[in-house]
């Protein structure tokens, strides 16, 4: 990319210059403690985030794998670190996911089978794509974590019909993060590369991960766990909600999300015109105040990356 482009770039997006710490937390989950009506009562949507559980593991991954390769083109300090940032933010992500994983392991859960098959995916397909198209992955993949985050930080109610405080602490703490470096991965991308036909082609595939073959192994969740469901009124009542809650264009994780979704297709997307700073700010205290935050039973320490040349 010439020095043009750069300030061309740099002028149509207002990217955030500033530093993002890594955070260590321990949640010391506890199976008996497990709600698999997690979110707002509904199984087979809670259902949808336990495997989705599974997935963003390696999807964090092949993130971090990614910005790893890609963080030694960059010329900018900031751009740098906060890639350094957000390598670490993703490595303790997928950290407590997996231990987190290993309690749903516990509860009735094919977690065996499902990182076997998440572990196959991306052995034998995502982490042998070339890297410029790994590079369009990572931010295809941070952009619907973007959008899932936008969505839970505006309806922060969601998380609290439950008393399992740890899934609860989990989830929001990395809806926080997620929306805290969203812009970071496509910053790199527009660096590096700026190719619109291939983000495009990272946008499908994330697409299809996250929209289609998340959901399908989610599926089987409530089955293998109770296999009279399948006889069940309820449960089939469960399974018309559960879809509208994930899938409505009312009140729909992603049905709701249906323009911010696609507005990534448009040429000059940046992930901050979807200003949520405000959200972040409210977050941040709500979560990270040391007596009153909803992390601070299990806040370890953080830490931010100095700049790096
Ligand atoms: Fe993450
Ligand atoms: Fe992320």
């Amino acid at each position: 990319m010439n020095t043009a482009t750069v300030l061309d770039f740099a002028a149509h997006t207002p990217v955030q210059n500033k530093a993002i710490p890594v955070r260590h937390l321990a949640f010391n989950f506890d199976a008996s403690q497990a709600d698999d009506k997690f979110y707002l009562r509904a199984e087979l949507a809670t259902a949808y985030f336990e495997a989705l559980s599974i997935f963003l593991t390696y999807g964090e991954d092949l993130v971090i794998d990614t910005a790893r390769h890609h963080r030694q083109f960059l010329t900018d300090p900031l751009l740098k670190q906060r890639v350094t940032a957000l390598i670490g933010q993703e490595a303790i992500h997928s950290k407590m996911h997996n231990e987190w994983n290993d309690v749903l392991a516990q509860h009735r859960f094919p977690v065996p089978l499902f990182r076997f098959l998440g572990s196959k995916v991306f052995e034998y397909g995502f982490n042998r794509f070339p890297q410029p198209l790994k590079l369009s992955m990572m931010a295809g993949i941070e952009h619907f974590t973007a959008v899932l985050a936008e969505f839970m930080m505006k309806h922060e109610d969601n998380f609290f019909q439950t008393s399992d405080e740890q899934q609860r602490a989990l989830w929001m703490w990395h809806m926080l993060e997620e929306s805290e470096h969203k812009d970071i991965a496509y910053d790199v991308y527009q660096t590096l590369s700026a190719n619109y036909p291939l983000r495009v082609v990272g946008f499908v595939i994330a697409l299809i991960t996250i929209t289609v073959l998340v959901p399908l192994a989610a599926t089987l969740i409530p089955v293998i766990r109770k296999p009279s469901n399948v006889l069940s009124l309820s449960y089939w009542k469960d399974v018309k909600r559960s879809a509208a809650l994930i899938f409505g264009r009312e009140d729909g994780v992603y049905g709701s999300s249906m323009s911010h979704i696609f507005d990534y297709l448009r040429r000059d997307f940046h992930p901050n015109d979807h200003d949520t700073s405000e959200w972040l700010a409210y977050y941040k205290q709500r979560l990270l105040d040391p007596k009153t935050g909803l992390l601070a039973p299990y806040f370890v320490r953080e830490f931010t990356p100095g700049l790096q040349a």
